[in-house]
């Protein structure tokens, strides 16, 4: 039989509750080294490190299908070290935006709206996802502790400052917040902090990586993974995955997983499951 995603069993809760609407479906999205890692060696940059090149582990045909797997969702959600580390512009250009997408009013033309998870406002307004969000809707989540000129700095420049959370952004919490916008589909593109984040809620509906024909190493100094964090404590209580496809684009392969939650999983860390629901507050 199926696994039931969390998806599923969200909709499933969601029918029975009958007026909240569904929480968005998340996708996680990376390209890894066979290693595992998403970043060389001192990938994780200061807030005063300038931004440089990110690791280039797509191919270009693999960037293309990131690009289609973007345009079907409506938003792009990344943490506030991506940005200060590669400073990407977060938007669909090497396919044609738009297409399946549900976000509707959510979304400005047919770009995804884009996500930061930045507690303290860290975003630089000078950086590409602030810098052009008069083009493209930008959403900065903040917690109530970034200071209040680095916010009114961002909302210069057009981003919408959102606080969700007391200390560090409650990413439950956003999501039910997007969902109510009309935000449909999440693809959470990094780092591994974030990506970490999002699993131990059981928030994560399916991970899709490209696994890319190098060995990056780098552990000790500072190269991420495709998730950090603390980790799971057991591999029963880590989420269950089951392979949806496996294909080959070269030499990379492009590997696509349903997420279930483990055997111990809950999202909290606590051993009780929980109904997800937008809007629950857990
Ligand atoms: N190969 C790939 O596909 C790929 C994709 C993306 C990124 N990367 C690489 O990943 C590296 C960055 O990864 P990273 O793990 O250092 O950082 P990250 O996940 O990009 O950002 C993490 C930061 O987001 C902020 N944040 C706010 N609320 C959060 C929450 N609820 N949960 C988690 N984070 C929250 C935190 O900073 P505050 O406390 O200041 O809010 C946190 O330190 C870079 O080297 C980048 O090049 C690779």
């Amino acid at each position: 039989m199926a696994r039931l995603t969390r998806r599923d069993k969200n909709n499933n809760n969601n029918n029975s509750s009958g007026n909240r609407p569904a929480m968005p479906r998340v996708i996680i999205s990376a390209a890894v080294s066979v290693d595992g890692k998403i970043s060389l060696a001192g990938g994780r940059r200061g807030p005063r490190s300038r931004a440089r090149a990110p690791a280039r582990l797509s191919s270009e045909s693999d960037v293309s299908r990131v690009h289609r797997l973007r345009a079907k969702c409506d938003a792009i959600l990344v943490g506030v070290n991506t940005v200060l580390s590669d400073d990407p512009l977060l938007t669909v250009r090497h396919a044609r935006a738009g297409r399946k997408r549900g976000g509707g009013a959510a979304a400005t033309g047919s770009q995804p709206v884009r996500v930061v998870l930045d507690s303290m406002a860290r975003t630089p307004p000078a950086s590409k996802v602030a810098a052009t969000s008069p083009g493209t809707r930008t959403i900065i989540a903040v917690s109530g502790t970034a200071p209040e000129r680095r916010i009114l700095a961002l909302r210069r420049t057009g981003a919408e400052v959102v606080t969700v959370g007391r200390k560090a952004v409650d990413v439950r919490r956003l999501l039910s917040r997007l969902a109510k916008d009309g935000i449909r589909s999440v693809l959470v593109e990094g780092g591994g902090t974030t990506n970490w984040e999002f699993l131990r809620r059981s928030l994560v509906d399916e991970i899709v990586v490209a696994v890319s024909p190098y060995v990056l190493g780098g552990g000790l100094r500072g190269a991420v993974s495709l998730v950090e964090g603390s980790g799971f404590p057991s591999v029963s209580g880590s989420p269950k995955l089951s392979l949806r496809s496996a294909r080959r684009l070269g030499d990379h392969v492009i590997l696509s997983y349903d997420v279930g939650a483990g055997d111990g999983g809950n999202g909290n860390g606590d051993g009780i499951r929980r109904p997800r629901r937008a809007g629950s507050r857990t």
